[in-house]
């Protein structure tokens, strides 16, 4: 069977059957339940994973779809996604990621009557984001966000992107994507240079492996379904999206797929938003695209995924990107033999230990340590 959330949650219930909690009581993601649950459990050091049966949606009413959270959070979860043993050490976890990123996977296509995420399909009229059960993360955020893995292609290459970002929900249809200038910030203004729409989806609820595969960062031309399929060990499924058909292939076993466009010429004011370091982050426009979101898909007795950033450890985003450290510095100097970014307040922060071989490697080292986003300092050992 492909692997997707579901399997995942199959798992967890062989290894660590007293890690899954289902509250069958009413929640309101979007005035803080979701959020006061999770913080009082990580205040206990406890990180389960919650799956909400009766989540309200936006308009107040339960929603059809369940909600999930906490999947990825602790170690031991990371190693049941990733198949890993669970006497792996964080050091020797951030290496088996590096190795996992490289044996990219190519994706397989599957046709949209055998993709479980198109059991239920709504466009046009029936679009509506406000059924979805969306949180507000923290009480300064502008409003419920969501902030799962969106996918885009870039025309020239043709290649798919996938990354993480904060999402507004303004209305039925509309949302505003928060994009620093990576890759699908280069692909979105390549497409309002040209006066084009930029076909994009997000996905919300699919195998861990796969929400770590789409934390990855490298190269532009790497086609990121490729990485995420070597995070799963098994080709991605893909199947053509409902908006833009084959120029835009989604997850076929995703639990849900948002589709739509981001709009060229465009903006939305969006924001503040508790990031994951642990404070506000300011409200954006010039750097939040539009997004119209045209299409809806699901599985039947979907659940949406949702995380929270701040809250626990979080090796799921923090991993994927330890291997993209070690790859770069170690290309600097080959004698760097650990990296961890690992710690709640230390996002920012990057600790690499190596075996001297000039005078010169600390310093190339940290050199090449900066040119990865999100580094403010660099200690090295
Ligand atoms: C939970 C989470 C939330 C994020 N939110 C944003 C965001 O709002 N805007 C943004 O540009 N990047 C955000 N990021 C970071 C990007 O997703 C990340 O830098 C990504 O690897 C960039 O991909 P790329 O190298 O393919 O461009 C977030 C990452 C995570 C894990």
């Amino acid at each position: 069977m492909p692997k997707s959330l579901r399997t995942f949650l199959e798992d967890c219930q062989k290894e660590i059957p007293s890690e899954i909690v289902r509250v069958a009581k009413q929640v309101d993601p979007a005035h803080y339940d979701v959020t006061a649950i999770i913080k009082h459990l990580g205040a206990m050091k406890k990180f389960p994973i919650l799956i909400f049966e009766q989540p309200l949606n936006l308009h107040g009413k339960v929603s059809d779809l369940k909600l999930v959270m906490n999947c990825e959070i602790s170690q031991r979860k990371a190693q049941i996604a990733l198949g890993l043993p669970k006497e792996m050490n964080r050091t020797e976890m951030a290496e088996a990621c590096l190795k996992l990123e490289e044996r990219q996977i190519p994706p397989v296509i599957i046709d949209k009557k055998s993709a479980p995420v198109k059991e239920v399909v709504k466009v046009g009229r029936d679009v509506d984001l406000l059924d979805l059960p969306v949180m507000r993360h923290h009480e300064m955020d502008g409003g419920p966000y969501i902030v799962m893995a969106t996918v885009t292609r870039d025309r020239k290459t043709g290649i798919h992107n996938c990354s993480y970002h904060r999402m507004e929900i303004k209305s039925r249809n509309t949302t505003g994507c928060s994009a620093s200038p990576r890759h699908l910030w280069k692909i979105y203004r390549d497409c309002e240079d040209n006066k084009l729409e930029c076909p994009v989806a997000t996905v919300l609820g699919h195998h861990p492996a796969f929400n770590m595969g789409a934390c990855y960062t490298g190269a532009f031309e790497v086609d990121e379904y490729e990485v995420i399929g070597g995070y799963l060990g098994e080709p991605l499924r893909l199947t053509p999206s409902e908006v833009w058909g084959d120029d835009l292939l989604v997850p076929a076993d995703a639990e849900v797929v948002i589709e739509g466009a981001l709009l060229p010429g465009k903006r939305i004011v969006e924001g503040p938003f508790g990031e994951a370091p642990g404070y506000l982050g300011p409200q954006g426009y010039i750097r939040s695209p539009h997004y119209e979101v045209r299409a809806i898909t699901y599985r039947r007795g979907a659940m949406c995924q949702s995380v929270i950033t701040p809250e626990g450890d979080k090796p799921w985003m923090d991993l994927p990107r330890e291997g993209a450290y070690l790859r770069r510095v170690r290309e600097a100097v080959p004698g760097v033999t650990a990296v961890c970014k690992s710690g709640r307040h230390a996002h920012y922060n990057i600790f690499i230990s190596m075996k001297k071989m000039s005078e010169g490697d600390p310093g190339r080292a940290a050199a090449a340590a900066l040119t990865i986003d999100h580094t403010k300092n660099v200690f090295v050992f």
